[in-house]
């Protein structure tokens, strides 16, 4: 006899009268006026089980205790008037029992996947499958699963190659630290786990391979945080013979085709905005564009006025907050914001009925605070923050401000609001290492027209890079890669490698480009990013199955975890120091 004949949401009304047969975990077992009822749980959903006492199975039934597994067999029959539940598909149906099978017995678990949430998430991911039979949670997994089906079929048909791409490698220069995997064979030697499969993607178009694309698990020593994880999975995609325009349309069809499949959603086409507009627009390269109205630039009138702490900054922005009147306790609190931020201070304006309030009314006259209202669009209720200082300080602020406003007087809009960066700079001054980094990595393409300032103006030059934004996240960055052995050495010298680093860092790309390689171009997705903000969820923690912890540790599994000397010694190993605590 089968274990199951019917999943338990699809246990309903039409099936009253029919013997059917449900398997699943124990969620919870009452007594209530002498009948004892279990309400059992399955991947879809629950259940009700119902017995009295003259049920040959009250018994076994009655003896049931939480996350039991078992497969009952019993009739469907209408639950009386008013007992139904609305919250589950099965809810104006039960079962009566005719056989009752306990499959596994179930210690009494730390704590019960529907009350999880509650529960310290150290003790959640130590017993991560007890976590992870919440609904909700599976759900995530469900939405993960369509998603990729999507995907898979959307490259398919456009002609794209699944290739997998090593995991033992050499390091590739995405920015984060290595994950190193010793060599046996070669005594001192490592591999590193990849950060991407930047570089092999790109030597599969110098193969000629035109279209790839590799949903990768890809590795980073960083800090974590809610949106990161020191493993995580990419959508990996490049492409040969292409512009950028082709890429992106590509690209954008793909987003549109998942929300489609997985969420029914149809999404709009995505605006653009260059880097340069977004920094100076919403004061991030990656804008929430659900935080209402874009920032407003007054630099030009502040440096008509006489106070100096306008005049002399490079940059006056405007953050507009509609039809807001903060109380004296929230001026300070902003105040405070902005300073913690990094202001020197924060100037408010709001417009009543009878004229301007101004914190700075000592400064700035009342015709001048009338230029900066109309300039700035405010209507009688608005209130309006300055912030003034040198590039970039007053953007950053100013955006952060934006956010908090919308965060804290929940104006946030719903939705997706999905958007293109382009044109980000080519390099970055790293003033911890007092040298020019790359802003994405040093295959990005500089743009054709600005060229001729990589050695006078590094950090002027822009480039061929784009990223996918969507509510304020990154979801995927990419650019047209540089494809001539010269140019490809030219920035690897702007970046400050010797010839001798080039040679033994990417010596064997070089030679590649030496052997025909065709213009090309890509782009990386991160996949849980984009299934955490589908499913509405606030960690990758809640769509990876074993995440790790803000500590990068795994609790159920305890890795990472000493190894045996013999091990070490194998690997020609010797570990210095004790290892810290757990
Ligand atoms: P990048 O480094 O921007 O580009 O990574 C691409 C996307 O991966 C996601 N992502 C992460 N997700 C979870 N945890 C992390 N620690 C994490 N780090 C990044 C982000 C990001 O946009 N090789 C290039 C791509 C290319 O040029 O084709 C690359 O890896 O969503």
């Amino acid at each position: 006899m089968s274990f199951r004949t019917h999943w338990a949401d699809n246990v309903q009304e039409s099936l009253i009268t029919q013997t059917i047969t449900i398997a699943g975990w124990v969620q919870r077992r009452r007594d209530h006026g002498g009948l004892v009822f279990v309400d059992v749980r399955d991947r879809t959903g629950l259940v009700q089980v119902v017995a009295d006492p003259r049920n040959p199975m009250f018994k076994v039934l009655d003896s049931v205790r939480p996350e039991f597994v078992v497969s009952i067999t019993g009739t469907v029959q209408q639950r009386p008037e008013g007992m139904g539940n609305r919250d589950i598909a099965s809810g104006s149906v039960e079962i009566v029992p005719n056989l009752v099978k306990v499959l596994s017995e179930s210690k009494t678990p730390p704590f019960m996947p529907q009350e999880a949430e509650s529960v310290d998430e150290l003790m959640r991911l130590k017993y991560r499958y007890l976590d992870l039979r919440r609904t909700s949670l599976f759900h995530n997994f469900e939405l993960r699963d369509r998603v990729l089906f999507s995907l898979r079929s959307f490259f398919h048909e456009q002609g794209f190659l699944d290739v997998e791409t090593p995991a033992l490698a050499r390091s590739t220069p995405e920015g984060a630290r290595d994950f190193l995997v010793p060599s046996r064979v070669q005594p001192g030697q490592f591999y590193a786990l990849p950060q991407s499969p930047q570089i092999f993607k790109q030597l599969l178009m110098v193969a000629g391979f035109e279209r790839y694309y590799q949903i990768a698990k890809v590795f980073r020593d960083e800090d974590l945080r809610a949106d990161r994880q020191p493993e995580f999975t990419q959508i990996d995609v490049e492409m040969s013979f292409v512009d950028r325009e082709e890429i992106l349309r590509l690209m954008e069809a793909m987003m549109k085709q998942i929300f489609w499949d997985a969420l029914d959603v149809r999404l709009p086409d995505f605006p653009r905005m260059t880097y340069k507009d977004a920094m100076h627009q919403y004061g991030s390269d990656k804008p929430d564009l659900r935080a209402g109205e874009a920032l407003v630039d007054l630099s030009d009138l502040a440096h008509q006025t006489e106070w100096n702490v306008l005049r002399q900054a490079t940059y006056t922005v405007g953050v507009r907050c509609r039809q807001y009147a903060p109380s004296r306790k929230q001026l300070d609190e902003w105040t405070q914001f902005a300073k913690d931020l990094g202001s020197r201070g924060l100037v408010w304006m709001t417009k009543a009925e009878d004229g301007i309030r101004c914190s700075a009314t000592k400064w700035l006259d009342s015709e001048f605070q009338e230029k900066i209202s109309a300039t700035a669009n405010l209507e009688i209720g608005d209130t309006l923050f300055l912030v003034s200082g040198d590039d970039p300080r007053p953007f950053e602020v100013a955006g952060q401000i934006r956010l908090e406003f919308a965060r804290r007087e929940n104006r946030m809009e719903s939705g997706w609001r999905f958007l293109w960066v382009t044109e980000f700079p080519l390099f970055e001054w790293s003033e911890e290492e007092q040298r020019l980094t790359s802003a994405h990595h040093p295959f990005t393409m500089p743009m054709e027209e600005d060229r001729s300032l990589i050695a006078v103006d590094p950090t002027a030059v822009r480039s061929e890079a784009y990223d996918v934004v969507l509510n304020g996240i990154e979801l995927a960055s990419g650019s047209l890669r540089i494809y001539q052995s010269e140019v490809q050495q030219n920035i690897f010298s702007a970046l400050g490698l010797s010839d001798t680093e080039i040679q033994e860092k990417f010596g064997f790309l070089l030679q590649a480009f030496q052997y025909g390689a065709p213009p090309h171009g890509g782009i990386a997705f991160g996949l849980d990013r984009i299934v955490m903000l589908m499913a509405g969820a606030k960690s990758l923690r809640e769509v990876i199955a074993f995440p790790k912890t803000a500590r990068g540790t795994d609790p159920l599994m305890e890795a990472p975890s000493t190894v045996a000397d013999s091990q070490l010694a194998e690997l020609g190993i010797q570990v210095q120091g004790r290892h810290p605590e757990k």
